[in-house]
Protein backbone atom coordinates (compact mmCIF):
# COMPACT_ATOMS: atom_id res chain seq x y z
CA UNK A 1 0.00 0.00 0.00
CA UNK A 2 2.51 2.59 0.76
CA UNK A 3 3.95 2.04 -2.75
CA UNK A 4 1.23 3.34 -4.18
CA UNK A 5 1.39 6.96 -4.17
CA UNK A 6 5.31 6.97 -5.18
CA UNK A 7 3.96 4.50 -8.33
CA UNK A 8 1.15 6.66 -9.38
CA UNK A 9 4.03 9.92 -8.97
CA UNK A 10 6.04 7.92 -11.30
CA UNK A 11 3.75 7.05 -13.93
CA UNK A 12 3.11 10.85 -13.63
CA UNK A 13 6.33 12.22 -14.13
CA UNK A 14 6.90 9.06 -17.07
CA UNK A 15 3.91 10.29 -18.92
CA UNK A 16 4.56 14.15 -18.25
CA UNK A 17 9.17 13.70 -19.42
CA UNK A 18 7.44 11.25 -22.84
CA UNK A 19 4.63 13.49 -23.26
CA UNK A 20 5.04 17.16 -22.53
CA UNK A 21 2.18 18.17 -24.28
CA UNK A 22 -0.26 16.49 -22.49
CA UNK A 23 -0.05 18.00 -19.50
CA UNK A 24 0.13 21.59 -21.10
CA UNK A 25 -2.48 23.92 -19.81
CA UNK A 26 -3.00 25.26 -23.38
CA UNK A 27 -4.76 21.67 -23.98
CA UNK A 28 -6.98 21.33 -21.06
CA UNK A 29 -4.53 19.34 -18.16
CA UNK A 30 -2.84 20.66 -15.09
CA UNK A 31 -0.08 23.30 -15.08
CA UNK A 32 2.95 21.69 -15.34
CA UNK A 33 5.20 22.77 -12.42
CA UNK A 34 8.33 23.77 -12.89
CA UNK A 35 11.16 20.99 -11.89
CA UNK A 36 14.59 22.34 -10.14
CA UNK A 37 17.92 19.95 -9.15
CA UNK A 38 19.40 21.41 -6.17
CA UNK A 39 23.11 20.57 -5.88
CA UNK A 40 24.85 20.24 -2.69
CA UNK A 41 28.86 19.81 -2.00
CA UNK A 42 29.57 22.91 0.82
CA UNK A 43 31.06 19.85 3.41
CA UNK A 44 31.08 16.90 3.53
CA UNK A 45 27.78 15.39 2.01
CA UNK A 46 27.70 15.35 -2.01
CA UNK A 47 23.52 15.29 -2.08
CA UNK A 48 20.93 16.11 -5.42
CA UNK A 49 17.37 16.56 -5.40
CA UNK A 50 14.80 17.03 -7.88
CA UNK A 51 11.80 19.08 -6.47
CA UNK A 52 8.85 20.56 -8.03
CA UNK A 53 7.45 23.72 -7.40
CA UNK A 54 5.12 23.19 -4.44
CA UNK A 55 8.09 21.73 -2.59
CA UNK A 56 7.26 18.10 -3.49
CA UNK A 57 10.81 15.70 -3.56
CA UNK A 58 10.54 13.43 -7.04
CA UNK A 59 14.03 12.33 -6.21
CA UNK A 60 16.96 12.67 -4.76
CA UNK A 61 20.30 10.75 -3.57
CA UNK A 62 22.59 12.01 -1.29
CA UNK A 63 26.34 10.57 -0.58
CA UNK A 64 27.89 10.79 2.73
CA UNK A 65 31.90 11.25 3.98
CA UNK A 66 30.88 10.83 7.33
CA UNK A 67 32.46 7.54 7.60
CA UNK A 68 35.69 8.36 6.26
CA UNK A 69 36.11 12.05 7.98
CA UNK A 70 35.17 9.98 11.14
CA UNK A 71 38.47 7.41 10.57
CA UNK A 72 40.93 10.36 10.03
CA UNK A 73 39.62 12.55 12.91
CA UNK A 74 38.38 15.48 10.74
CA UNK A 75 37.64 16.36 7.69
CA UNK A 76 40.40 16.97 5.14
CA UNK A 77 39.57 19.34 2.56
CA UNK A 78 41.65 17.42 -0.22
CA UNK A 79 40.17 13.96 0.75
CA UNK A 80 36.84 16.05 1.02
CA UNK A 81 37.34 17.03 -2.48
CA UNK A 82 38.22 13.42 -4.02
CA UNK A 83 34.98 11.96 -2.42
CA UNK A 84 33.19 14.73 -3.64
CA UNK A 85 34.97 14.35 -7.46
CA UNK A 86 33.88 10.14 -7.40
CA UNK A 87 30.32 10.77 -6.18
CA UNK A 88 28.80 13.99 -7.70
CA UNK A 89 27.98 12.25 -11.08
CA UNK A 90 26.47 9.43 -10.23
CA UNK A 91 24.24 11.47 -7.43
CA UNK A 92 23.03 14.03 -9.74
CA UNK A 93 22.30 10.91 -12.04
CA UNK A 94 20.49 8.79 -9.12
CA UNK A 95 18.43 12.22 -8.37
CA UNK A 96 17.58 12.49 -12.00
CA UNK A 97 16.18 8.57 -12.32
CA UNK A 98 14.83 8.60 -9.37
CA UNK A 99 12.49 11.58 -10.10
CA UNK A 100 12.21 10.29 -13.45
CA UNK A 101 13.41 13.47 -14.98
CA UNK A 102 15.05 14.37 -17.97
CA UNK A 103 17.55 17.34 -17.80
CA UNK A 104 15.37 18.98 -20.84
CA UNK A 105 12.47 18.72 -18.65
CA UNK A 106 14.20 21.08 -15.65
CA UNK A 107 13.69 24.52 -15.23
CA UNK A 108 16.88 25.49 -13.52
CA UNK A 109 19.96 24.10 -11.61
CA UNK A 110 20.33 25.20 -8.16
CA UNK A 111 24.04 24.69 -6.46
CA UNK A 112 25.71 26.01 -3.50
CA UNK A 113 28.44 28.14 -3.91
CA UNK A 114 28.74 29.93 -0.43
CA UNK A 115 30.16 29.69 2.49
CA UNK A 116 32.18 26.22 3.15
CA UNK A 117 35.01 24.75 2.15
CA UNK A 118 36.59 26.18 -1.29
CA UNK A 119 37.48 22.99 -2.49
CA UNK A 120 34.38 21.03 -1.43
CA UNK A 121 32.14 24.09 -2.88
CA UNK A 122 34.42 23.91 -6.28
CA UNK A 123 33.49 20.49 -7.27
CA UNK A 124 29.74 21.17 -7.28
CA UNK A 125 30.29 24.51 -9.00
CA UNK A 126 32.12 23.09 -11.49
CA UNK A 127 30.15 20.21 -12.25
CA UNK A 128 26.86 22.44 -12.75
CA UNK A 129 28.32 24.83 -14.46
CA UNK A 130 28.97 22.46 -16.94
CA UNK A 131 25.65 20.46 -16.33
CA UNK A 132 24.08 24.15 -17.17
CA UNK A 133 25.93 25.32 -20.25
CA UNK A 134 25.34 21.47 -22.10
CA UNK A 135 21.67 21.69 -21.29
CA UNK A 136 21.21 25.10 -21.52
CA UNK A 137 19.62 25.57 -18.15
CA UNK A 138 19.53 28.87 -15.93
CA UNK A 139 21.82 28.35 -13.00
CA UNK A 140 21.14 29.64 -8.96
CA UNK A 141 23.85 30.25 -7.21
CA UNK A 142 22.78 29.35 -3.37
CA UNK A 143 24.15 30.34 0.04
CA UNK A 144 24.35 27.54 1.92
CA UNK A 145 23.17 29.30 5.01
CA UNK A 146 20.08 31.22 3.56
CA UNK A 147 18.93 27.50 2.41
CA UNK A 148 18.79 25.70 5.77
CA UNK A 149 16.97 29.44 7.02
CA UNK A 150 14.33 28.40 4.43
CA UNK A 151 13.87 24.54 4.34
CA UNK A 152 11.18 24.78 6.93
CA UNK A 153 9.10 26.46 4.25
CA UNK A 154 9.06 23.64 2.15
CA UNK A 155 7.58 21.37 4.87
CA UNK A 156 4.84 23.83 5.93
CA UNK A 157 3.79 27.51 5.60
CA UNK A 158 5.82 29.81 7.59
CA UNK A 159 5.50 33.45 6.44
CA UNK A 160 8.29 36.25 6.69
CA UNK A 161 9.40 37.48 9.23
CA UNK A 162 10.67 34.86 11.75
CA UNK A 163 13.72 34.17 13.50
CA UNK A 164 16.11 31.53 12.73
CA UNK A 165 19.00 29.40 14.83
CA UNK A 166 21.27 27.42 12.56
CA UNK A 167 23.62 25.48 14.20
CA UNK A 168 25.83 22.74 12.77
CA UNK A 169 29.46 21.66 12.64
CA UNK A 170 30.37 25.05 10.59
CA UNK A 171 28.37 27.45 11.68
CA UNK A 172 26.48 29.30 14.46
CA UNK A 173 23.92 32.06 13.93
CA UNK A 174 20.87 33.72 15.03
CA UNK A 175 19.00 36.07 11.67
CA UNK A 176 15.92 37.48 11.08
CA UNK A 177 14.21 36.05 7.75
CA UNK A 178 12.39 38.64 6.21
CA UNK A 179 12.71 37.19 2.69
CA UNK A 180 13.98 34.68 0.11
CA UNK A 181 17.37 37.24 -0.27
CA UNK A 182 16.71 39.36 3.15
CA UNK A 183 18.13 38.53 6.03
CA UNK A 184 18.84 40.50 9.22
CA UNK A 185 22.67 38.71 11.53
CA UNK A 186 21.69 39.43 14.97
CA UNK A 187 24.67 36.91 16.29
CA UNK A 188 27.14 34.76 14.95
CA UNK A 189 29.95 32.90 16.59
CA UNK A 190 33.07 34.15 17.50
CA UNK A 191 35.10 31.05 17.33
CA UNK A 192 33.73 27.69 16.65
CA UNK A 193 30.75 26.14 15.67
CA UNK A 194 29.01 23.90 18.26
CA UNK A 195 28.88 20.86 15.93
CA UNK A 196 32.88 21.42 15.39
CA UNK A 197 33.45 21.97 19.59
CA UNK A 198 30.83 18.60 20.13
CA UNK A 199 33.19 17.07 17.42
CA UNK A 200 36.18 17.83 19.27
CA UNK A 201 35.04 16.85 22.48
CA UNK A 202 34.19 13.60 21.38
CA UNK A 203 37.29 12.75 19.61
CA UNK A 204 39.30 14.19 22.69
CA UNK A 205 37.15 11.74 24.74
CA UNK A 206 37.89 8.84 22.06
CA UNK A 207 34.25 8.01 21.25
CA UNK A 208 34.73 6.19 18.62
CA UNK A 209 36.14 3.54 20.66
CA UNK A 210 32.73 3.14 22.56
CA UNK A 211 30.80 0.66 21.68
CA UNK A 212 27.97 2.20 21.15
CA UNK A 213 29.18 5.64 19.09
CA UNK A 214 31.59 3.93 16.28
CA UNK A 215 29.93 5.00 13.26
CA UNK A 216 28.17 8.05 15.09
CA UNK A 217 29.22 11.47 14.14
CA UNK A 218 30.46 13.76 17.69
CA UNK A 219 27.36 15.53 18.14
CA UNK A 220 25.16 12.58 18.49
CA UNK A 221 27.70 10.23 20.50
CA UNK A 222 27.70 13.37 22.98
CA UNK A 223 23.73 13.29 22.81
CA UNK A 224 23.72 9.45 23.08
CA UNK A 225 26.08 9.19 26.39
CA UNK A 226 24.24 12.07 28.30
CA UNK A 227 21.24 10.79 27.95
CA UNK A 228 22.98 8.36 30.78
CA UNK A 229 24.83 10.72 32.52
CA UNK A 230 24.84 13.31 35.87
CA UNK A 231 24.98 16.81 34.11
CA UNK A 232 25.15 18.23 37.35
CA UNK A 233 28.88 16.50 38.16
CA UNK A 234 30.97 18.76 36.39
CA UNK A 235 29.68 22.08 36.75
CA UNK A 236 31.38 24.06 33.07
CA UNK A 237 30.68 27.62 32.86
CA UNK A 238 28.22 29.07 30.27
CA UNK A 239 29.89 31.21 27.98
CA UNK A 240 29.95 35.13 27.49
CA UNK A 241 28.12 35.23 30.74
CA UNK A 242 28.87 39.38 30.90
CA UNK A 243 28.57 40.02 27.35
CA UNK A 244 25.04 41.21 26.49
CA UNK A 245 24.84 40.55 22.97
CA UNK A 246 23.83 37.22 20.70
CA UNK A 247 27.63 35.96 19.70
CA UNK A 248 28.87 33.11 20.92
CA UNK A 249 31.79 31.19 21.57
CA UNK A 250 32.41 27.82 22.61
CA UNK A 251 36.21 27.72 22.24
CA UNK A 252 36.48 28.16 26.06
CA UNK A 253 33.81 25.56 26.75
CA UNK A 254 36.06 23.40 24.53
CA UNK A 255 38.96 24.37 26.90
CA UNK A 256 37.18 23.62 29.77
CA UNK A 257 36.23 20.26 28.85
CA UNK A 258 39.71 19.68 28.12
CA UNK A 259 41.27 20.66 31.27
CA UNK A 260 38.70 17.95 33.00
CA UNK A 261 39.21 15.53 30.88
CA UNK A 262 43.04 15.79 31.55
CA UNK A 263 42.35 15.77 35.23
CA UNK A 264 39.92 12.94 35.13
CA UNK A 265 42.50 11.02 33.23
CA UNK A 266 45.39 11.76 35.67
CA UNK A 267 42.95 10.45 38.53
CA UNK A 268 42.27 7.16 36.80
CA UNK A 269 45.72 6.25 35.97
CA UNK A 270 45.04 6.66 32.00
CA UNK A 271 46.04 8.45 28.75
CA UNK A 272 44.72 10.08 25.99
CA UNK A 273 43.04 7.47 23.85
CA UNK A 274 41.31 5.10 26.20
CA UNK A 275 37.66 5.91 27.11
CA UNK A 276 37.56 7.16 30.81
CA UNK A 277 34.79 6.06 32.88
CA UNK A 278 32.87 9.12 34.19
CA UNK A 279 32.16 9.45 29.71
CA UNK A 280 28.43 10.13 30.20
CA UNK A 281 28.97 12.82 33.03
CA UNK A 282 30.99 15.20 30.68
CA UNK A 283 28.88 14.38 28.02
CA UNK A 284 25.74 15.50 29.49
CA UNK A 285 27.33 18.49 31.19
CA UNK A 286 29.04 19.42 27.88
CA UNK A 287 25.79 19.21 25.82
CA UNK A 288 23.54 20.86 28.74
CA UNK A 289 26.03 23.55 28.57
CA UNK A 290 25.96 24.35 24.50
CA UNK A 291 22.13 23.98 24.99
CA UNK A 292 21.85 27.32 27.98
CA UNK A 293 24.47 29.17 25.75
CA UNK A 294 22.17 28.90 22.98
CA UNK A 295 19.05 29.37 24.68
CA UNK A 296 20.86 32.61 26.50
CA UNK A 297 21.43 34.39 23.53
CA UNK A 298 18.19 33.18 21.74
CA UNK A 299 16.46 34.30 24.13
CA UNK A 300 18.06 38.02 24.00
CA UNK A 301 17.82 37.87 20.40
CA UNK A 302 13.72 37.18 20.74
CA UNK A 303 13.76 40.70 23.19
CA UNK A 304 15.85 42.17 21.13
CA UNK A 305 13.13 41.33 17.69
CA UNK A 306 9.99 42.59 20.43
CA UNK A 307 11.67 45.79 21.49
CA UNK A 308 12.46 46.75 17.91
CA UNK A 309 9.60 45.16 16.28
CA UNK A 310 11.08 42.73 13.95
CA UNK A 311 8.60 39.88 14.15
CA UNK A 312 4.82 39.89 13.94
CA UNK A 313 2.61 39.72 16.70
CA UNK A 314 0.69 37.33 15.87
CA UNK A 315 2.26 33.61 16.03
CA UNK A 316 5.75 34.96 16.21
CA UNK A 317 8.02 31.94 15.15
CA UNK A 318 11.59 30.59 15.76
CA UNK A 319 12.82 28.01 13.01
CA UNK A 320 16.01 25.49 14.53
CA UNK A 321 17.90 24.20 12.05
CA UNK A 322 21.23 22.75 11.06
CA UNK A 323 22.85 19.67 12.33
CA UNK A 324 23.18 20.18 15.99
CA UNK A 325 19.07 21.31 15.80
CA UNK A 326 18.08 17.18 15.67
CA UNK A 327 20.10 17.26 19.22
CA UNK A 328 16.54 16.92 21.26
CA UNK A 329 18.02 18.26 23.96
CA UNK A 330 18.91 21.58 22.95
CA UNK A 331 15.42 21.70 21.30
CA UNK A 332 14.03 21.07 24.90
CA UNK A 333 15.87 23.98 25.88
CA UNK A 334 14.97 26.31 23.20
CA UNK A 335 11.04 25.12 23.94
CA UNK A 336 11.59 26.45 27.50
CA UNK A 337 12.80 29.77 25.88
CA UNK A 338 9.82 29.85 23.45
CA UNK A 339 7.53 28.86 26.19
CA UNK A 340 8.48 31.90 28.13
CA UNK A 341 8.20 34.52 25.51
CA UNK A 342 5.17 33.21 23.48
CA UNK A 343 6.99 32.32 20.31
CA UNK A 344 6.07 29.51 17.98
CA UNK A 345 9.46 26.88 18.13
CA UNK A 346 9.52 24.98 14.52
CA UNK A 347 12.10 22.72 13.84
CA UNK A 348 12.34 20.38 10.55
CA UNK A 349 12.52 16.46 11.39
CA UNK A 350 16.33 15.62 11.32
CA UNK A 351 16.78 14.73 7.74
CA UNK A 352 15.91 17.80 6.51
CA UNK A 353 18.05 19.83 9.59
CA UNK A 354 21.21 18.21 8.22
CA UNK A 355 22.93 19.31 4.58
CA UNK A 356 20.88 17.33 1.64
CA UNK A 357 20.30 18.62 -2.02
CA UNK A 358 16.96 18.80 -1.06
CA UNK A 359 17.20 22.23 0.53
CA UNK A 360 19.07 23.72 -2.07
CA UNK A 361 16.64 22.84 -4.44
CA UNK A 362 14.17 24.32 -2.20
CA UNK A 363 16.02 27.42 -1.92
CA UNK A 364 15.99 26.91 -6.23
CA UNK A 365 12.22 26.96 -6.21
CA UNK A 366 11.63 29.82 -3.84
CA UNK A 367 14.06 31.90 -5.40
CA UNK A 368 12.37 30.91 -8.56
CA UNK A 369 9.38 31.64 -8.28
CA UNK A 370 10.26 35.19 -7.10
CA UNK A 371 12.50 35.97 -10.37
CA UNK A 372 15.68 36.55 -7.90
CA UNK A 373 18.95 35.64 -8.27
CA UNK A 374 18.65 33.58 -11.68
CA UNK A 375 21.55 33.65 -14.20
CA UNK A 376 22.06 32.34 -17.87
CA UNK A 377 23.53 29.52 -18.29
CA UNK A 378 27.03 31.02 -19.72
CA UNK A 379 27.48 33.51 -16.46
CA UNK A 380 30.75 32.50 -14.61
CA UNK A 381 30.29 32.10 -11.17
CA UNK A 382 32.96 31.93 -8.30
CA UNK A 383 32.23 30.06 -4.90
CA UNK A 384 32.96 32.07 -1.84
CA UNK A 385 34.16 30.34 1.17
CA UNK A 386 33.07 32.47 3.59
CA UNK A 387 30.32 34.54 3.31
CA UNK A 388 28.36 36.51 5.80
CA UNK A 389 24.35 35.97 6.36
CA UNK A 390 22.33 38.89 5.70
CA UNK A 391 22.83 42.58 7.00
CA UNK A 392 25.24 42.59 9.89
CA UNK A 393 22.89 43.87 13.12
CA UNK A 394 25.37 42.78 15.95
CA UNK A 395 26.53 46.05 16.87
CA UNK A 396 23.09 47.22 17.63
CA UNK A 397 22.18 44.12 19.53
CA UNK A 398 25.35 44.67 21.22
CA UNK A 399 24.28 48.66 22.02
CA UNK A 400 20.91 47.48 23.05
CA UNK A 401 22.66 45.26 25.89
CA UNK A 402 19.31 43.32 26.79
CA UNK A 403 19.49 41.30 30.21
CA UNK A 404 17.79 38.60 30.75
CA UNK A 405 15.18 37.64 33.19
CA UNK A 406 16.22 34.36 34.66
CA UNK A 407 14.66 31.42 32.83
CA UNK A 408 15.65 28.09 34.83
CA UNK A 409 17.18 25.56 32.04
CA UNK A 410 15.72 22.48 33.90
CA UNK A 411 15.98 20.40 30.96
CA UNK A 412 14.31 16.86 30.59
CA UNK A 413 16.28 14.47 29.83
O1 LIG B 1 24.44 20.75 9.08
P1 LIG B 1 25.43 19.62 9.11
O2 LIG B 1 25.02 18.30 8.50
O3 LIG B 1 26.75 20.02 8.38
C1 LIG B 1 27.36 21.24 8.53
O4 LIG B 1 28.13 21.36 9.52
O5 LIG B 1 27.08 22.14 7.72
O6 LIG B 1 25.86 19.42 10.64
C2 LIG B 1 26.82 18.47 11.06
C3 LIG B 1 27.14 18.76 12.51
C4 LIG B 1 28.27 17.91 13.09
O7 LIG B 1 29.14 18.76 13.80
C5 LIG B 1 27.57 16.94 14.03
O8 LIG B 1 28.35 16.56 15.14
C6 LIG B 1 26.38 17.77 14.46
O9 LIG B 1 25.98 18.50 13.31
N1 LIG B 1 25.28 16.92 14.92
C7 LIG B 1 24.79 16.93 16.17
C8 LIG B 1 23.80 15.92 16.22
N2 LIG B 1 23.70 15.36 14.98
C9 LIG B 1 24.62 15.98 14.20
N3 LIG B 1 25.11 17.68 17.23
C10 LIG B 1 24.42 17.46 18.37
N4 LIG B 1 23.47 16.51 18.51
C11 LIG B 1 23.12 15.73 17.47
N5 LIG B 1 22.17 14.80 17.60
ZN1 LIG C 1 24.89 22.75 6.76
Amino acid sequence: MAMFPTKVKILHRLLQSRHPFWSSPSLGGAPCSRLVLGIETSCDDTGAAVLDETGEILGESLHSQKEVHLRTGGIIPTVARQLHRENIERVVQEALERSVTDPSRLSAVATTVKPGLGLSLGVGLEFSQRFVRQHNLPFIPIHHMEAHALTVRMLQPVAFPFLVLLVSGGHSLLAVARGVDDFLLLGHTLDEAPGDTLDKVARRLSLIKHPQCSTLSGGQAIELLAKDGDRMRFPFRTPMGQTYDCCFSFAGLRNQVNMLIMKKEAEEGIGQGTLLSCVNDIAAAAQHTVASHLAKRTHRAILFCKAIGLLPSSSPTLVLSGGVASNQYIRKALTLITDATGLRLLCPPAKFCTDNGVMIAWNGVERLREGKGILPPDVDVSYEPKARLGVDMTAEVKAAAIRLPSVRMKIPN
